[in-house]
């Protein structure tokens, strides 16, 4: 049999310089770039245990929290949702996953592939689920898993956590939430809000590269694995025999990525040096001055009810008879600027601009406006010349002096 391999000779690497604007991945600062070209050391290296406790204190810091089980899967955010119901869920069990768009749907697709019994209790793309439906669902039945996204990056809904935990404590169940989209961007105190389970994703607000997905795990959830009574149905995604690697002993469980680890650690230090509630205030003032350029702008958002709106992204419905990727792909070739389009029901529906880490910055959103302007105008879009810019800039204005000075 003749062979046709093709004997082309590939160029050096040269990605574009992209400002991404978009729900993840978002930019990230040299400094974690730096951390990411050191050199490599072996995975049970004694200098890398002490970079893995490093890890450790900084994921608990940020996560706030003193649980044990606390460490980056080698994994992407689907992987900390992977692991969160495989380790919770066997046969028998029952599960509620709250579904209010395509990430808290992910969490129940997951969830029906155990032999569990899952019940979706949802709401529209662009509302928070209502713990009341929840409570309803919940009625008189045992309920193992009560699983929310924080923050649905598919529709930038922000849902709060405390309503849930309540349903969950009168239903015995455990609270997961999927923090991929908010942790280091939205308030979270995981001990205090007594989340069972935690996980999020280093792509996002923690502006570390893609690949990792930190997860967290109270006592009592860890009593949950101890007692199964079949086994995970994961090799790779079983908390007890990974924390076997990340636990005390650091026993050799797989081989992790040790650059992107590195990367990571620098990533956070940046978050605490910063200090997570300034971090907080910098992503809520800056999405404020973001929503106030677009609503001059004649744009609306999918979110109505701005209790409901996450502060890390941003849906902007599509103006009718606009093209949503004429649109997204003006903004990259004249601009460098990266945003998303809508999924699943939302595709071709909505636009969702990402304000994450190192990309919530002033000078990242006023420049947005303006190249959204143009680019409106250029697709017919009628716009008050700079009424986005301006817009912004006074609610730059209007924000307290010392958030303002944290909103870089
Ligand atoms: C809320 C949420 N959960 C889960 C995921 C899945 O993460 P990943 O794409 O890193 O696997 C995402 C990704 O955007 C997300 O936003």
């Amino acid at each position: 049999m003749t062979q046709h391999i093709d004997t082309q000779s590939i160029g050096e690497l040269a990605p574009p310089n992209r400002l991404m604007l978009t729900p993840g991945p978002s930019s990230m600062d040299p400094r974690v770039y730096r951390a990411l070209a050191t050199p490599l050391v072996g995975h049970m290296d004694p200098w890398f245990k002490g970079c893995m406790d490093d890890t450790q204190v900084l994921l608990r810091q940020i996560f706030q929290t003193e649980n044990r089980i606390t460490m980056p899967l080698s994994a992407s955010g689907s992987g900390g949702i992977e692991a969160s119901v495989l380790n919770t869920l066997e046969a028998g069990d029952e599960a509620i996953i709250c579904v209010n768009g395509v990430f808290s749907d992910r969490m129940a697709v997951i969830a029906s592939h155990t032999p569990a019994k899952v019940t979706k209790v949802e709401a529209p793309y662009g509302k928070a689920v209502d713990p009341e439906d929840v409570r309803r669902a919940g009625k008189g039945k045992k309920i193992k898993i009560i699983g929310v996204a924080q923050g649905e990056t598919s529709s930038g809904v922000l849902t709060q956590i405390d309503p849930f935990r309540k349903v969950a404590d009168e239903l015995g169940a455990l609270l997961v939430v999927d923090a991929v989209a908010s942790l280091a961007g939205v308030p979270l105190h995981v001990d205090r809000q007594r989340i069972d389970i935690c996980f999020s994703g280093t792509q996002k607000a923690i502006s570390a590269p893609p690949g990792m997905s930190p997860i967290t795990v109270s006592p009592r959830a860890e009593e949950v694995f101890r007692t199964r009574k079949t086994k995970v149905q994961s090799w790779y995604f079983d908390l007890s025999t990974a924390m076997n690697y990340w636990g005390k002993d650091r026993l050799y469980h797989h081989t992790p990525p040790i650059s992107l680890i590195y990367a990571l650690r620098e990533a956070m230090r940046m978050v605490m040096e910063e200090g997570l509630e300034a971090r907080w205030e910098r992503h809520r003032v800056n999405q404020l001055a973001l929503i106030a350029g677009l609503e001059a702008m004649g744009l609306e958002l999918l979110a109505k009810n701005p209790a409901d709106r996450l502060a890390t992204v941003t849906a902007i419905m599509i103006p009718d008879g606009i093209d949503d990727a004429k649109v997204r792909n003006q903004l990259l070739d004249e601009f460098n600027i990266e945003i998303a389009g809508g999924l699943g029901p939302l595709k071709a529906k909505i636009w969702r601009v990402g304000l994450m880490g190192h990309c919530s910055q002033k000078a990242y959103v006023l420049l947005f406006l303006a190249a959204l302007e143009k680019v409106l105008l250029d697709q017919g879009v009628r716009v008050g010349s700079g009424a986005g810019v301006g817009a912004a800039v006074q609610s730059y204005m209007q924000a307290r002096p010392e958030a303002v000075a944290v909103s870089r």
